[in-house]
């Protein structure tokens, strides 16, 4: 019988590449994809627990679930994820959702196959969460994608940023060997791939734990020398390491994109004293201006949070003027959530929800208005696009992505999807531009 499975994924766009793998190992296993949950015979949540609102969702839709389980209790349900990497949210699932049948941690999707068949010879709760600091790149991946391909350089963070939950979700920081990373990106030229992204928490620290020592633009220079590749992305930078040598790789390689996600978090230094971010307000503008002067064309997104503890009017205005001063393309935005086990959530001085509130929607119209603006000069110019596919709304509109990660509609043929093309802006709003092709 043809057993079919679903994936629900929260959460950065790691947890977005490990679902790949889980598909792979699944359809290894003879299940085909699936939406309809109730059409389902294995149903996976990869969880985040980066913010509250994250991991409520998961407890509601497991929630939900039971019902579901009760009429087929053949169906297997299972949650992975970084939730499930920290006790608190694990003890939770294991108590109190016990029509779940198989839980397991970020360090350990290759060892789904055989958790499968142990619930299944068992009829038991598997549980297997693997502590080591080890990074898996040979799951083969099922991509979801045909010629754009996320590739992991690394995994885990010793940031440590107070507010954080992702080094105690995701471990330590690890790098994969160039040669490794290499070999999987030449295979995905091969296969007609044409964007890369590169993923780690902290990619401007690449290669520390590598031996010789590899630093991230030495492996930008590597994947660019790729044929067949056209372009190279890759989140999340930590502005305490975007180096001088990073900003002339982003400058002076061809297929590396002129676009660059820079979190700054707060632009207050005493708030960023207290996350420990390690930089100040003036060596991030410092690091904005050097980016400016030598990538003219150069298009900036940030992660911004609101009602970090202790945050006063005084602060967030200085978070305010730094959003104004940078000129961001895109951004986004948070409400501080607090995540148990991390330094801010024992900091006095919490603030009220509906003073983080305000603030949040202070700060997005003034970031709106300045993406309005900063899509607006784009119109009249003739900028490349990667087709990525047609519109959801309407078929006969194409979407695709600029190099500089802005997001383009415009009338054109199917034939055009998974080609560079050139589009000339003529309308736009604050998230996206609106052309014709040339
Ligand atoms: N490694 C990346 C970010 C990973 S988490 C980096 O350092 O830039 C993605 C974003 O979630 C962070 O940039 C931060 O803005 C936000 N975030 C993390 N923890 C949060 C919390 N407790 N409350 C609100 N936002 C949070
Ligand atoms: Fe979290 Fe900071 Fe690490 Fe980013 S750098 S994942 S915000 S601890
Ligand atoms: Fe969430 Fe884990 Fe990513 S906590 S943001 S899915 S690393």
């Amino acid at each position: 019988m043809n057993k079919k499975y679903t994936i629900i994924t929260y959460g950065c766009q790691m947890n977005h590449h490990d679902s790949e793998r889980i598909a792979y190992l699944l359809e290894s296993l003879g299940y085909s994809p699936e939406k309809d949950l109730e059409k389902s015979d294995f149903i996976i949540y990869n969880t985040c627990l980066v913010r509250e609102n994250a991991e409520l969702k998961v407890y509601g839709q497991l929630g939900s679930l039971k019902a579901l389980k009760k009429q087929k209790p053949n169906i297997i349900i299972a949650v992975c994820g970084c939730m499930m990497q920290t006790g608190n949210a694990r003890e939770t699932i294991i108590s109190k959702y016990k029509h779940v049948d198989i839980i397991f941690g970020t360090k350990n999707i290759s060892r789904l196959p055989s958790l499968i068949a142990r619930h299944r010879s068992t009829g038991e709760v598997v549980v297997d969460i693997e502590e080591a600091d080890i990074i898996d790149d040979d799951t083969p991946i099922n991509r979801n994608h045909p010629f754009i391909a996320y590739v992991n350089i690394m995994t885990g963070c010793n940031n440590y940023c107070t507010f954080c939950i992702v080094p105690y979700a995701r471990g330590k920081e690890i790098s994969r060997t160039p040669d490794s990373i290499i070999r999987e990106i030449k295979d995905l030229a091969k296969r007609g791939y044409k964007e890369i992204i590169l993923l780690g928490q902290n990619v401007n620290s690449y290669g520390k734990t590598l031996r010789p020592k590899v630093t991230f633009p030495e492996l930008l220079k590597m994947v660019n020398d790729i044929d067949g590749i056209e372009r190279i992305r890759f989140l999340t930078s930590h502005p305490k390491d975007c180096s001088d040598e990073l900003i002339d790789a982003i400058a002076n390689l061809d297929k590396v994109c002129e676009n660059i996600h820079l979190p700054f978090q707060s632009g207050s230094n005493k708030v960023l004293k207290n996350m420990h971010r390690v930089y100040t307000r003036e060596h991030y503008l410092n690091t904005i201006r050097k980016l400016k002067e030598k990538i003219p064309n150069i298009t900036l997104s940030t992660d911004i949070i609101v009602g970090f503890p202790g945050e006063t009017e005084e602060d967030f205005k200085e978070t305010l003027s730094l959003v104004k001063e940078v000129e961001y393309d895109q951004g986004f935005t948070f409400l501080y959530s607090i995540r148990k086990g991390t330094k801010a959530a024992e900091m006095k001085d919490q603030i009220p929800h509906e003073v983080k509130q305000e603030r949040f929607q202070r700060l997005i119209d003034s970031m709106y208005e300045i993406f309005y603006k900063k899509n607006k000069a784009d119109v009249g110019k003739v900028l490349e696009v990667l087709v990525e596919g047609t519109s959801k709304n309407n078929p006969e509109v194409l979407t695709g992505r600029t190099r500089g990660y802005k997001l383009v509609h415009f009338v054109g043929g199917k034939r055009n999807i998974g080609h560079l093309v050139n589009v000339r802006i003529t309308g736009n709003n604050s998230f996206a531009l609106e052309g014709e092709i040339i």
